[in-house]
């Protein structure tokens, strides 16, 4: 697995612990303390799904990832015994809430338990960030890790995601400054369907968890001739930021084909002064290939 993408999903994973163990605190607060058991107990799974997550090591069972985290992060000293007997107390306590006929947790167990997942979130904390600091500073350039992705897996986009690489589109540049872009941006899945049949090269959106299509005004232009070159320079920023947060995209061509252009115009209900630019599908890439070294220094001419 790219090391981008290790890098995004351990963040994700970290980010879905911190969620779980906020959820176990509310249950607890409401006197579910099944809920906040087992809430405190996928905490604990998220937070060593994270460190696992930094090997590119998957595994569908739960007792495989526990073998796997003790094994490669207990026995060798890098996180305490203690962290060990935690995580084996919270799984007894969650298939006690879940399973256990005639049984509801015990307060102060549902509240130990809480307690304890909040332990392991913050033993394990340390060690993620000086790990992802380690591997964003041998990161390559996004420019030369960026490849099409038209395949993706169907984890949603976090919309602070998608907020910053809309923010990284607008930091395009453009001719005099015009910035004539506007985003519309769909996590519909029938839309999704219907954008991707506009063209017979657009099925990547059929599946993708969101679509963003650049679109352009028509009208307040100082300098409408240029403004294909400012949506294609928006639109690489688009998916070098993909890039950046471990994601994967891909550009489908419309503009400047009228009928194209008319067909999304339709499905979206785009506003007379504003003309669709492209398609651009993003989410969590299914396989990742190394991009190809394209340097030519026979295309180079030195005058
Ligand atoms: C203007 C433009 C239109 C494109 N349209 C499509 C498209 O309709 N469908 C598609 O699958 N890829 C499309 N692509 C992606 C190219 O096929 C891809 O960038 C190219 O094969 C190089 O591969 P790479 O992006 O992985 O480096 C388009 C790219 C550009 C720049």
């Amino acid at each position: 697995m790219d090391e981008r993408i290790r890098l995004a999903l351990s963040q994700h994973r970290y980010g879905k612990a911190l969620k779980f163990l906020a959820t176990a605190n509310d249950n607890l607060e409401n006197g579910d303390t099944d809920s906040a058991a087992n809430r405190a107990y996928y905490a604990v799974f998220y937070a060593m799904l994270s460190v696992t997550a930094l090997d590119g090591f998957e595994s569908s069972k739960h007792s495989g990832v526990i073998s796997y985290f003790n094994h490669h992060y207990v026995k060798t000293g890098i996180f305490s015994r203690e962290i060990s007997d935690m995580i084996t107390d919270a799984s007894k306590q969650r298939e006690r809430a879940d399973y256990k006929n005639f049984y509801t947790t015990p307060h102060d167990i549902a509240s130990e338990q809480v307690r304890s997942a909040e332990n392991v979130t913050e033993i394990i904390r340390p060690y993620l960030e000086s790990t992802w600091t380690k591997i964003k500073q041998n990161l390559p350039s996004a420019i030369f890790t960026r490849t099409s992705t038209r395949q993706f897996t169907p984890d949603k986009v976090e919309s602070k995601y998608i907020i910053k690489i809309l923010r990284a589109a607008m930091a395009a540049p453009s001719a005099v400054n015009q910035q004539p872009w506007e985003f519309w941006v769909s996590d519909d899945p029938e839309i999704n369907e219907r954008l991707s049949q506009v063209t017979p090269y657009a099925t990547p959106a059929k599946n993708a968890p969101v679509v963003i299509i650049p679109c352009y005004r028509t009208n307040d232009l100082p300098a409408p001739m240029m403004v294909d070159i400012d949506m294609a320079i928006c639109a690489e920023n688009i998916l070098l930021e993909a890039e950046e947060l471990g994601l994967g995209a891909v550009m489908l061509g419309i503009a400047p084909f009228e009928e194209n252009m008319k067909k999304v115009e339709e499905i979206l209900h785009i506003p007379e002064n504003f003309r669709p630019f492209m398609l651009i599908p993003i989410g969590y890439p299914v396989s990742k290939r190394p991009q190809e070294d394209r340097y030519e220094p026979a295309k180079i001419h030195t005058v």
